[in-house]
This record gives structure tokens, C-alpha cells and sequence, in this order.
């Protein structure tokens, strides 16, 4: 794919419309749409209360839909070819699996935290890879969460809508992630990255330089104990914070462990809480730099942040893959390279590269040639910049 042709010919909001008209027979009201997103830096530290500095990416789920006067909704999802109903009522978590399970579980939580919500027809298409790490998930709740919003008259912000998709997620869905993709999908600019502070959800946005592109790079390789591990992950920092807080109360979570008391809280861990730890500790420390860096457009210094979080993720946090590694090191010797690291929670799925745009052919050759060489097969590529959290319009005839 040469970086210059469009990736597709219609866009996720043309798709949808035209697949809306397809399932119900007539036009849409409104379209929703909502990015994927990368973490430039800041992985596996939503959860301990942290800071993170992801970006959206012009990738994103689009819908198409129409109020209706009841609590039913029906549902046509273009990448499946397949419809879905129920009604608003009769949610409960478990009772909808699958794709499906993501617009309801948006509708059951708008539900539970006690606000009106009301039934709709909606077409959804998008090209986010799924499963890759790029948080199609979170783009799914958060353009049903504006879709909900919309029909049922609500004037809530865009952080409660990413607040609604993690519950849904967490509570519905079942899977215990953090709120940075949700927010990202939400909250984000164009242009910009979201410096997200995870306990007090305060948010500052950090221009990145015109003159670099995200890269992205999909292994094409996902581990089937993704959940699980994920979920292992979070009960081992909950286990370190038990042990901390019984040397130190004032410890509530891992970021109220200062880096410089590191080392000696990591002698009251045991393998490999204390690994874990210092994961946590140094990448919350690195988003800060990294933000900073930044700001004072230090890219290569941001880079260098971009790499050392990549190691801790691989030898501390233990979350990489033998692919994800050997493409952080591919773009590492690459052309234009400013950072790589995984992104996502890990466990296979996909990197992200801060790349200088005039290289960027220099650069994409150099990584798939060589990883074809060393793996058999092509990774996947996106070439995109940072854009727009979540919007809702009306149809114009
Ligand atoms: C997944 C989760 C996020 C976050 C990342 C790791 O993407 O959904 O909440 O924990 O993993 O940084």
C-alpha cells in the first residue's frame, strides 16, 4: 500500500449511511463517529491511577441512526453483515453477546446511572483493525454513547460519555480496562496528544509537531490469553499495593509511589510484583517527561522516552511479544525515526511509531522488508496523524 493512495475509497460515515439505507430502507437522521486511538506513552498505568499521553487516530467507527419513539434498537453492523435487537428494558449484562454487546451495554449504563434513554436504528461500520490494540471497542461505546445521547436529549460532556462506554465495557461487557481509550475517543484534538491524568481525569492537550506522522504497525499476531493476562496484570498491582500500603498507608494506589522511595519499597515484593512495580513507577515519571519533552519540542528526547517505555513494557511488565520486539527494533535502526513502542495492552496487536513525514517511505521500507525477512510475513501499516474525538451530525439532504 503506497502511503499516498487513500486506504479506502468511502469513508466509515459514508459506509454507514449507505448501509443504514440498505437495513431500514429509508435515510439516517444523524451520523456519530468515534476515533481508535494510540498511546504514544503511558502503558498499563490507567489503571494504577497514572498519567498517559495517548492520541486518537483517523481511523473510527461510524453510525448512522435513527430516533425512535420506543426503547427498542435495532442494530446493523456492515463488517459483520449482521442485525441485532432488543429492547432497553430488558438489558442485563450478560443477556447480549458479542458485537452487539457493546451498543447495549452503552445503553444499559446510560440506564443505570439514572438518565432517560431512548431506542434507536442505527447501521455501524468502521475501519479500525479489530483486535489489534487500537481500541475499537472504546470507539464503538463512545459513538453509541453519542448516538444515545442524542436521541434521548441529553447534555452531558464528552468525559461522561467515555465515562458511560467504560462502564458498559466493565460492568456489561466484562472486561476490567482502564479509561484511557474511551477518553481518547471522546475528548481528543486534532493534531494534538491528550495528556490524561487517570485519577483526577483532568486533561491537557499537547500539540505534536507538523512535521511527524503516527505510524502504526500491526503484527498480525494476537495471543488467545490476551484477557486473561491483562486482567492478571491489574491483580498483581493490586497485590503490590496491599504489600506497599502495609510498609506505607499513605500508598492508596502505585501512583502514590514517588520514584525516588522506589527502591526501598521494592524490597518488601516478591517476584514479580517487584518487576511490575517498577514498570508502573518509571512509566508514570516517563509521560511526565515525555509531556514535557513535548512541549519543548524535544522529539528526540520524547523518542528516547518512547523506546525506554517499550523495554519496561518487555522486561518488566512482561506484556510484549517476540514481533512487537523485533518491530520496536526494526524502526529503531529505521530512517526518520524519532520513537516506537507497543501499544495497547500488549500481548501481540501493534506498535506505534513517531515517524519524521518525509521519511516516511524510507521508513515503512525499511521495517516491512525486513521483518518480512525475519517473520514470513508483511505487517500491516497505517500512516495517520492525530484527530478529532467523538462528533455527532445531522444528515444534510
Ligand atoms: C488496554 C486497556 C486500556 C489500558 C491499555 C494498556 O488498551 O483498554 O485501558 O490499560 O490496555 O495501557
Amino acid at each position: 500500500m503506497s502511503t499516498t493512495e487513500p486506504r479506502r475509497e468511502l469513508s466509515p460515515l459514508e459506509v454507514a449511511r449507505a448501509a443504514f439505507q440498505r437495513a431500514f430502507e429509508r435515510r439516517p437522521e444523524f451520523l456519530s463517529r468515534a476515533p481508535g486511538r494510540v498511546n504514544l506513552i503511558g502503558g498499563h498505568v490507567d489503571y494504577n491511577d497514572g498519567l498517559v499521553l495517548p492520541a486518537a487516530v483517523d481511523l473510527e467507527i461510524a453510525v448512522a441512526f435513527t430516533p425512535r419513539d420506543d426503547r427498542r434498537v435495532r442494530l446493523y453492523a456492515e463488517g459483520f453483515d449482521e442485525k441485532a435487537e432488543f429492547d432497553i428494558g430488558e438489558l442485563t449484562p450478560g443477556s447480549i453477546d458479542g458485537w452487539a454487546a457493546y451498543p447495549a451495554g452503552v445503553a444499559w449504563a446510560i440506564a443505570q446511572a439514572g438518565l432517560p434513554v431512548s431506542g434507536l436504528d442505527a447501521a455501524v461500520a468502521g475501519d479500525i483493525p479489530i483486535g489489534g490494540g487500537l481500541s475499537s471497542s472504546a470507539a464503538v461505546e463512545v459513538a453509541f454513547a453519542a448516538a444515545f445521547h442524542q436521541v434521548s436529549g441529553l447534555e452531558l460532556p464528552e468525559l461522561k460519555l467515555a465515562q458511560l462506554g467504560q462502564t458498559a465495557e466493565n460492568q456489561f461487557v466484562g472486561v476490567q480496562c482502564g479509561i484511557m481509550d474511551q477518553v481518547t475517543a471522546a475528548c481528543a484534538q486534532p493534531g494534538k496528544a491528550l495528556l490524561l491524568d487517570c485519577r483526577t481525569l483532568g486533561i491537557r492537550h499537547v500539540p505534536l509537531p507538523a512535521a511527524l506522522r503516527i505510524v502504526i504497525l500491526c503484527s498480525g499476531i494476537q495471543r488467545e490469553l490476551r484477557t486473561s493476562e491483562y486482567n492478571e496484570r491489574r491483580r498483581e498491582c493490586e497485590q503490590a499495593v496491599s504489600r506497599v500500603a502495609a510498609v506505607d498507608d499513605d500508598i492508596r494506589s502505585l501512583r502514590d509511589v514517588e520514584p525516588d522511595q522506589l527502591q526501598s519499597l521494592l524490597r518488601h515484593l516478591s517476584p514479580p510484583l517487584d518487576r511490575r512495580v517498577r514498570h508502573v513507577v518509571g512509566e508514570i515519571e516517563r509521560v511526565q517527561l515525555a509531556a514535557t519533552a513535548l512541549e519543548h519540542k524535544e522529539t528526540e528526547r520524547f523518542g528516547e522516552l518512547m523506546f525506554a517505555s517499550h523495554r519496561s513494557l518487555r522486561d518488566d511488565y512482561q506484556v510484549s511479544s517476540e514481533e512487537l520486539d523485533g518491530l520496536v527494533e526494526l524502526a529503531r535502526q529505521a530512517p526518520g525515526v524519532i520513537g516506537a513502542r507497543l501499544t495497547g495492552a500488549g500481548f501481540g496487536g501493534c506498535t506505534v511509531n513517531l515517524v519524521t513525514a518525509a521519511l516516511i517511505d524510507d521508513f515503512l521500507g525499511y521495517v516491512i522488508e525486513n521483518y518480512h525477512r525475519l517473520y514470513g510475513h508483511e505487517p500491516e501499516e497505517y500512516v495517520t496523524d492525530a484527530a478529532r474525538g467523538v462528533t455527532v451530525e445531522k444528515v444534510g439532504w
